[in-house]
């Protein structure tokens, strides 16, 4: 089978997604018969296409400009696009299937009419998933056949969004599957930032915060200004993608939300705010101690449960899933119907360009046989 594919995005995820196609095409024509036709690649301002079929020689030639730090313009087949929907938008056609690897809101009407023109899409891109809750469900919740769609009904046959949540843990395909037999999801904790476990392990073990902090900072595991790893947001985000799937309605502004680091913080120049954390290790000293007086642990996690979602850090038993967690695994435990006294628990590495990739290529291969 051909299976025509646009990918959206060159970055580390886009990129290695791209290898991983190109490595494993030998296997997925033996195993299932399957070639990964690319119909297209973009970054943020350019599309590369040329009315056929991309050879994989294009395709290297593409991904040694993106190495290189140059745009897809600058391919004799590139085109500068102010707008992708423009030279992307002639080339959605039903059964395409168009893959996510921005980290962009501004790709949503492009997935939008995708969904619309009966593409499937694969997301590793959150931003689409935690936008309105409209726009969630137009992109999971459509039945085809266009151009008559069909909104609002449950459809596991036009969308994956598995790398979105704990990378290439497979977090969403296992909770699809709880939801989709009707089991009641009671409660689901996790930690899915590799950075925060970081620094919550340094803090059990008695290192002061600023020093954790200033220690993955320094070692390149956070964003160039910590304070979006110690906001939360994108675990809120994740958290969100999560409630939703459970066929929650609700909208990101509602998660709970509370930061590793105090509001005043949030203005202050990057410089001043890390020399500032040290007038938090007090605090975070405190707190650890008063858990340990219970046998508890400190953590920084997600928490869905009985409508809502709260995000910050939390004291939890030493003797759970999450208590016992340590260094930069992701964690999720979810407690249900069926799964009710011992939770049923997904860990391991929840990062990283390659299981990320690897993630969005097992959802085109599913997706490429649904439907
Ligand atoms: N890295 C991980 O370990 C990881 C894990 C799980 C999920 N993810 C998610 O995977 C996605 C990709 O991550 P990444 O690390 O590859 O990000 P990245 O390195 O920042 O790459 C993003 C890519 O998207 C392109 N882009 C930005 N805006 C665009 C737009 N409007 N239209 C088309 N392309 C656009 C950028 O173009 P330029 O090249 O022109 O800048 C770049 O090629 C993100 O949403 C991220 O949250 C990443």
């Amino acid at each position: 089978m051909d299976l025509p594919v646009i990918v959206l995005g060159m970055g580390g995820v886009g990129r290695s997604l791209l290898h991983q196609i190109l490595e494993k095409r030998a296997f997925h024509k033996q195993e299932y018969d399957l070639s990964l036709q690319i119909l297209c690649l973009c970054d943020s301002r350019s599309s590369m296409a040329d009315g056929r079929v991309l050879g994989d020689e294009q395709i290297h030639q593409a991904l040694k400009l993106k190495e290189e730090g140059s745009s897809l313009a600058t391919h004799p087949l590139g085109v500068v696009a102010e707008d992708l929907k423009d030279p992307v938008g002639e080339m959605v056609k039903q059964g395409t299937i168009v893959v996510d690897c921005t980290a962009s809101s501004a790709i949503i009407p492009l997935l939008l009419s995708a969904v619309d023109r009966g593409c499937k899409i694969v997301l590793a891109n959150k931003k689409p998933l935690t936008a309105e809750q409209e726009v969630y469900d137009h992109l999971v919740r459509t039945t085809l056949p266009a151009p008559s769609p069909i909104h609002g009904v449950r459809n596991l046959t036009v969308s994956r969004w598995e790398a979105t949540v704990g990378s290439g843990l497979p977090i969403i395909a296992t909770l699809n599957r709880l939801v989709c037999s009707g089991d009641e999801i009671h409660h689901i904790a996790g930690n899915f930032s590799s950075t925060v476990g970081f620094i919550t392990t340094g803090l059990q073990k008695g290192r002061p915060f600023s020093q954790m902090v200033g220690e993955a900072h320094s070692s390149g595991y956070t964003e160039p200004d910590p304070r979006e790893d110690l906001a939360g947001l994108d675990m809120a985000r994740k958290a969100l993608i999560l409630a939703r799937g459970l066929g929650w309605k609700m909208e990101l502004s509602e998660v709970d939300l509370v930061g590793l680091y105090p509001s005043s913080f949030a203005s202050l120049s990057l410089k001043s705010f890390l020399q500032r954390l040290p007038e938090l290790d007090h605090d975070f000293e405190e707190q650890i101690q008063e858990a340990a007086a219970q046998d508890k642990v400190l953590r920084y996690f997600a928490n869905i449960e009985k409508g809502g979602i709260r995000v910050g850090l939390a004291a939890v038993h030493i003797d759970t899933p999450l208590g016992r967690l340590e260094g930069t695994d992701n964690i999720i435990e979810i407690s249900s119907r069926w799964y009710p006294t011992t939770p049923l628990v997904i860990q391991g590495r929840g990062a990283g360009v390659h299981a990320t990739a690897a993630g969005v290529l097992s959802d085109i291969v599913e997706l490429a046989f649904t439907g």
